[in-house]
């Protein structure tokens, strides 16, 4: 155990929690595995069908001020444009976006359209339209606080959803959770398209669909997880995450980054970092030197709340993927003490570990520093009420929609700091 003194009184804590897809992952070819559309196109086309779907909204710059708006459409590209105006304005305005199709072995994509609207009014509701002259479709979301230390916002967390069952009462958990999650942290592993033959692309078209319902009106923030490398050579795929590139927008370079998967962004009273599990973070490689550059521009003034995002947890006491984030583990925990991160969300392990502030690693029996654990679906909300002080809670799926499994007060590393080594012999 010498080896890992130096970390027994790391002032951060770790928190590993993670959901979905087991039954996908046995059950591809299962009927009732997943969610099918009941929908055949007729030979002849009477009237177009709605067009727009797999709606989905992410945060467009590093403020909170701009959305990219993405949506597919499958026979033909349709509108660029997305109209949006101000809950109560009758100006309405446009933006116009680009569109893009890509080919996967032998799928062949709809017409995936992003467009970025920017310049909002902070904290200020908005409805937008796509479909503009076809069959318009129209949505809303809510701009955040302006960033600042002492705004409420609360965060949903949810990963590893895929489209089972499982994943359908996970949504809905989070939809009907009494405390309304206003932005999604996605930690990584969408659509599991990658468990069917060829990497079906059209699992990624009916995961967009399945998650419409929330990611049409509240942002989510991606994160990549194993499940979107889609690294295939046997079927000629080389490019990794190019399902993911194509259909999902991060807001990178805002934060100067030079790739989609790692990248930062300001939300109220969080500065939320995102880092990719599954690319080069070794030393000198791009991930690498950009977290570097990254972590001394946090002003702690401004965003009290210090939050990581990634895929693959550090601390997972579980036998299934142990220890495959300890090498990044290795590499940048020391920079997390040092820079006072908060908390770290990771998905990957498909089950819930709340990671205390001892920090050992062992497998069994259940480590020190996992404070909670269980095998379990769900999803989790971090309230964030103020500069101190922040409300984390971790929700089954089998409980009712206001039942806390597993709940804690995260006190604020810069602002609240508590002597975490109380208690634990050292
Ligand atoms: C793609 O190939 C698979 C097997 O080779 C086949 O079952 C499927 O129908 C093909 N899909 C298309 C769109 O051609
Ligand atoms: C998914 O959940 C929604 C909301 O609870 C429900 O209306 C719908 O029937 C569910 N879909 C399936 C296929 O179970
Ligand atoms: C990105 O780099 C530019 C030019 O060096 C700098 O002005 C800007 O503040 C940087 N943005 C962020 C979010 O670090
Ligand atoms: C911050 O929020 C906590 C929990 O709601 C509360 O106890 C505390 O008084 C708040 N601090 C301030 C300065 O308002």
């Amino acid at each position: 155990m010498a080896a890992f003194q130096p970390h027994t009184k790391l002032s951060f804590i770790f928190c590993v929690f993670l959901v979905q897809s087991l039954i996908l992952k046995q059950g591809v070819s299962v009927n009732g595995g997943g969610i099918t559309s009941k929908f055949v196109r007729k030979v002849e086309k009477a009237i177009d069908m709605p067009l727009e779907s797999d709606v989905h909204i992410t945060q467009g710059d590093h403020e909170g001020r701009a959305v990219i708006v993405s949506w597919v459409t499958m026979e033909e590209p349709g509108s660029k444009k997305v109209i949006y105006w101000k809950v109560n304005s009758k100006e309405k305005k446009s933006a116009s976006g680009k569109v893009n199709k890509y080919k996967y072995y032998n799928y062949t994509s709809g017409y995936i359209h992003h467009c970025t609207i920017k310049h909002l009014e902070y904290d200020t509701k908005y409805y937008y339209q796509v479909g503009i002259g076809q069959s318009p479709r129209t949505f809303w979301f809510s701009t955040p606080p302006k960033v600042g230390p002492d705004v409420p916002y609360t965060f949903g967390l949810i990963g590893d959803l895929g489209q089972s069952y499982d994943s359908n009462a996970t949504l809905t958990h989070y939809e009907k959770n009494p405390t309304k999650g206003q932005t999604v942290l996605f930690v990584g592993d969408l659509s599991y398209a990658d468990n069917y033959p060829n990497h079906d692309n059209t699992r990624w078209d009916t995961w967009g669909r399945f998650v419409e319902r929330s990611t049409a009106y509240q942002p989510w923030i991606w994160t990549v997880g194993n499940h979107e490398i889609d690294f295939a050579p046997e079927i000629g795929e080389t490019r990794p995450f190019k399902p993911f590139k194509n259909r999902y927008r991060t807001p990178y370079k805002a934060s100067n980054s030079t790739a989609p998967f790692w990248y930062s962004i300001k939300r109220g009273p969080a500065y939320i970092i995102v880092l990719s599990s599954y690319s080069a973070y070794g030393k000198y490689t791009p991930q690498y030197k950009w977290l570097e550059d990254e972590l001394p521009k946090v002003d702690r003034t401004e965003t009290p709340w210090l939050i990581v995002l990634l895929h693959s947890p550090w601390y997972n006491s579980y036998n299934y993927h142990y220890m495959e984030g300890e090498t990044m583990r290795v590499m940048y925990e020391p920079w997390f003490v040092q820079y006072k991160v908060d908390v770290v969300f990771a998905g990957h392990v498909h089950a819930y570990e709340r990671s205390g502030p001892r920090l050992l690693v062992m497998t069994e029996p259940q480590p020190d520093y996992s404070a909670f654990r269980e095998a379990s679906f769900g999803h989790a909300i971090f309230d964030i009420k103020n500069r101190t002080h922040a409300y984390y809670s971790w929700h089954r799926n089998q409980d009712g929609y206001a039942v806390n499994a597993d709940s804690m007060w995260f006190f604020n590393r810069c602002w609240h700091p508590v002597d975490e080594s109380t208690g634990v012999d050292v």
